[in-house]
């Protein structure tokens, strides 16, 4: 059974799906350690209910960006894990945290990648009309929102759409996939060949 890292910043709505498909056996794998870089992320209640032992690190608390990579480099480090999961988690990671779990880190981004890297992708969609919209699950390179893709999943953008709605319809798609592509992973059905990564 793999062991997973899940970092998040905020609502954790998609870790508690991880954990649900852990607890279900839809995942061969069990949540080890849930870090956050936000001491008030909801997503902290969701683990302490399930019974998931979580960590904060908060970015706030250091000088620079690269003094709050190292902490996290060297609490990652100090567990026994096969994979970490950015689930919801709002920080840049720099090169070389994001080369050293290359083939070990995935992040889950609401948008068809490569369109709309970065923040607010639901309201872009909504200003340009967009037809399709989707998620996007990536192994983690130092760009942003960036590195090899996984999987995406597609919803049509309906006439009368809004922001609300367009939210909870991503998430749901994304309550699906993610578990889906993590069992994938954990079973070894899916892995980044280092030689093919530039
Ligand atoms: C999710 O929609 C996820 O795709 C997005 O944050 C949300 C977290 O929801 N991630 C990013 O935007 C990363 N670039 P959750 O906290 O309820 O899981």
């Amino acid at each position: 059974m793999k062991k997973i890292i899940v970092l998040i910043s905020g609502t954790g709505s998609n870790l508690e799906a991880i954990i649900n498909a852990c607890n279900e056996n839809r995942i061969n794998g069990q949540v080890i350690k849930v870090i956050s870089n936000n001491p008030k992320a909801f997503g902290l209640e969701r683990a302490k209910k399930l019974n998931i032992s979580s960590t904060v690190i908060d970015h706030n608390t250091f000088l620079s960006r690269n003094d709050f990579e190292v902490s996290l480099q060297n609490y990652i480090d100090s567990l026994d894990f096969d994979l970490i999961v950015l689930a919801g988690f709002m920080r840049v990671l720099g090169p070389q945290i994001t080369l050293k779990y290359l083939n070990k880190m995935i992040n889950l981004h609401p948008s068809l990648l490569p369109l709309y890297p970065g923040l607010d992708t639901h309201e872009k969609v909504l200003a340009n009309k967009d037809k399709i919209h989707g998620v996007s699950v990536h192994f983690v390179s130092s760009e942003l929102d960036a590195g090899p893709m996984i999987a995406q999943g597609i919803i049509n953008v309906q006439s009368k759409e809004t922001l609300k709605n367009i939210t909870e319809r991503i998430h749901k798609v994304e309550h699906k996939i993610l578990p889906y592509i993590i069992n994938e992973i954990c079973n070894e059905n899916i892995f980044l060949d280092n030689n093919c990564v530039k």
